[in-house]
C-alpha cells in the first residue's frame, strides 16, 4: 500500500524498546517511515527502494553493548550508500567505533533526564539552545572521536553526546529524541528527515484510507470473507474498512468468552449492527471457563485464551465457507511478530497469538499492517466510527480474565467486572478520562481483613490501576486526586459485598507493566 509517492526513512531495529517510537514520530511528521532488520543488505535496501523513496536510515537503540560478542551489527556497506545516516543511543555508539572513535563502558548506566550542552546546534542540533533537556539511558559512552567526526554536544557524563561527520551527512546522538521526555525531541527528528534528508510531507491519512478499501476489493474479488470482531480500535476498524469494501460479502464474528467489560457484547452488537454490517455473536463462555479451570500461570491463561478463541473463529467459518480471513493486524503487531531477535518477549499479545491453523483460507488480507495506534484512530474519525470507538482505552485481548491474578472463576469475573465499572464510571464523571491512556480494576488473589456494619470480614483486595501514556511502550501511573480515589474505594467497597480493601498502583512502566498480568 506504500509507494514511490511517499518519501521514506529506514529505522534498523537493533532491539531497542523505542524503535518503534521513531517510526512513529516520522510518520507524525508526514513522512512514511518502515522499520527493518538491523542486519539489511544494502541490496535489500536498494530493492525496498523501488516501492518507497527511502531518504534516509536511523539506526536505533538497543540492550546490547558493541563489546558483546554477538552484539548486532549492520552490514557496513549501508555506509557506500551515499545515504544520510542517523545512529541514536546504540546507534551512536556503532558509528563511533565504527569510524575509528573510543568507546568505553561507563561506571555506571546512565538512565533518566540529562541535560546537555549544544556546542555546535547544526543539521541535526539546527535551532536548538545551549543547554538542552534530553533522555538518556545507556551503558556504554562514547570518550573520543577522530578527527573526521565533529563533537556538536556533551555532558557531564558524556564527552561525545552527538556527533557529526565532517563531510558526509552522518550523525549520532548518545540520548533518544523519540521519547516525549527530550524536550525538543521532535525538532530533532524534524532537522534530520526535512533538513539533512530533505524529505517532502507526503503521508496523507485520506489517501491512506482509499487505498486500503481498493486493496481489499481487489483481494477478495468477488469471494466471501471473515473478521474476529473484538470491539477494539484495530479489529473494528478492520472490520468497517472490510465493510466498506465488501458490503454483506463480510461476516464479522463477535466471541463472546466472558471476559468483557460490563454491557460490551451489547455494545459491540449494537453499534455494527447499526453500522449495517453481518454480525455473528458467539457465547462461548462455558467453553472458557471449563478450560481455565486451575490454570494460574498468566502465561497459560493467555495461551489457553488464545487458542480457544481460535477454536471457536474457526467453527463459525466453517459454517460459512468464508475463503478470505481479514485481520486487525497494525504495523507493531507484523514488526514484533517478524524479524524481533534482540528483544527480549513480555507477554503473548494474544491478537497475534497465532492464525486459525485447521482452516484453509485462500488468502489472508491484513489492510492495518501498515499502520500504527493513533494512525488507526485517524481511520476510525474519517470513515465516521462512533466516538466510544475511537477513543476507547485499549483492552488486553483475554479481556478481565488477565486482571483477575491467578484462577479465574465467575465470581472473581463478576467481581472485577463490578469494580471496573465503578473505576470507569467514576473517572469518566470526574473529566479525567481525555488524560489517561487506561483506567481499570485488578482483583487480587489474596485476601485482607476488614470490617464491615461492626463485624470482621474477610474478602478480597481490588487494586486500581490508572495510567498516562502514548503509545503503552513506556507509561506513568496518574497522579489521580485522592478525593477521587476515595470515591471509587467507598463506591466499591459499599456495593461489592466480597471487596474489603482498595489500593491504588503507584508503579510506572517500566518497571512494571500496564496490565498485571
Ligand atoms: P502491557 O501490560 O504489556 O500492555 O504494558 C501494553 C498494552 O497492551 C495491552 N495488552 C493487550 N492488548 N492483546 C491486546 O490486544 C493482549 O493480549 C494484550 N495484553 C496487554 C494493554 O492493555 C496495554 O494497553
Amino acid at each position: 500500500m506504500t509507494g514511490a509517492e511517499y518519501d521514506a526513512i529506514l529505522v534498523l531495529d537493533f532491539g531497542g524498546q523505542y524503535c518503534h517510537l521513531i517510526g512513529r514520530r516520522i510518520r507524525e511528521n508526514g513522512v512514511y517511515s518502515e522499520i527493518a532488520s538491523h542486519d539489511i543488505k544494502p541490496e535489500e535496501i536498494k530493492a525496498l527502494s523501488e516501492k518507497l523513496n527511502i531518504k534516509g536510515v536511523i539506526l536505533s537503540g538497543g540492550p546490547a553493548s558493541v563489546f558483546d560478542e554477538n552484539a548486532p551489527k549492520p552490514d557496513i556497506h549501508i555506509f557506500d550508500l551515499d545515504l544520510p545516516i542517523l545512529g541514536l543511543c546504540y546507534g551512536h555508539q556503532y558509528i563511533a567505533k565504527f569510524f575509528g572513535g573510543e568507546v568505553k563502558q561507563a561506571k555506571r548506566r546512565e538512565y533518566g533526564p540529562a541535560y546537555v550542552t549544544i556546542e555546535k546546534p547544526v543539521g541535526v542540533l539546527e535551532g536548538l539552545s545551549k543547554k538542552e533537556k534530553v533522555w538518556m539511558s545507556h551503558g556504554d559512552t562514547v570518550f573520543y572521536v577522530p578527527r573526521e567526526l565533529e563533537v556538536l554536544a556533551y555532558t557531564r557524563n558524556c564527552p561525545v553526546a552527538a556527533f557529526k561527520h565532517r563531510t558526509r551527512p552522518i550523525y549520532g546522538l548518545q540520548w533518544h529524541p523519540e521519547v516525549a521526555h527530550t524536550v525538543n525531541g521532535m525538532q530533532m527528528i524534524r532537522n534530520f528527515i526535512f533538513k539533512v534528508c530533505g524529505c517532502s510531507a507526503k503521508w496523507r491519512m485520506e489517501d491512506v484510507v482509499e487505498k486500503m478499501v481498493n486493496e481489499v476489493k481487489n483481494e477478495v474479488g468477488h469471494g466471501k470473507a471473515i473478521i474476529a470482531l473484538s470491539g477494539g480500535i484495530d479489529s473494528s476498524v478492520a472490520t468497517a474498512v472490510a465493510a466498506k469494501a465488501l458490503g454483506d460479502k463480510l461476516t464479522a464474528v463477535f466471541v463472546d468468552h466472558g471476559f468483557m467489560r460490563d454491557k460490551e457484547p451489547e455494545f459491540v452488537k449494537s453499534t455494527f449492527e447499526k453500522l449495517g454490517i453481518n454480525l455473528v455473536v458467539v457465547n462461548a463462555q462455558n467453553r472458557f471457563f471449563e478450560k481455565l479451570k486451575g490454570v494460574i500461570d498468566p502465561e497459560a491463561k493467555r495461551k489457553i485464551i488464545g487458542e480457544e478463541f481460535i477454536r471457536v473463529f474457526e467453527e463459525v467459518a466453517e459454517k460459512i465457507g468464508a475463503e478470505y480471513l481479514i485481520q486487525g493486524t497494525i504495523y507493531p503487531d507484523r514488526i514484533e511478530s517478524g524479524f524481533k531477535k534482540f528483544s527480549d518477549k513480555i507477554k503473548t499479545h494474544h491478537n497475534v497469538a497465532g492464525l486459525p491453523t485447521r482452516i484453509r483460507f485462500k488468502k489472508i488480507v491484513e489492510p492495518l499492517r501498515d499502520l500504527y495506534k493513533d494512525e488507526v484512530r485517524k481511520v476510525a474519525q474519517i470513515l465516521g466510527l462512533p466516538k466510544e470507538i475511537v477513543f476507547r482505552q485499549p483492552f488486553p485481548g483475554p479481556g478481565l480474565a488477565v486482571r483477575v491474578i491467578g484462577e479465574v472463576t465467575r465470581e472473581k469475573i463478576e467481581i472485577v467486572k463490578r469494580a471496573d465499572r465503578i473505576v470507569r464510571d467514576e473517572i469518566e464523571k470526574s473529566g479525567l478520562k481525555d488524560r489517561l491512556w487506561q483506567y481499570f480494576a485488578v482483583l487480587m488473589d489474596t485476601k485482607s481483613t476488614g470490617v464491615k456494619g461492626d463485624a470482621r470480614a474477610y474478602g478480597y483486595v481490588v487494586a486500581i490501576r490508572a495510567v498516562e501514556s502514548r503509545e503503552a511502550m513506556t507509561a506513568s501511573f496518574a497522579r489521580i486526586p485522592f478525593s477521587i480515589l476515595e470515591r471509587i474505594a467507598t463506591k466499591i467497597t459499599n456495593e461489592i459485598p466480597q471487596v474489603v480493601r482498595v489500593v491504588y498502583d503507584v508503579t510506572h512502566k517500566p518497571p512494571a507493566t500496564i496490565e498485571w498480568e
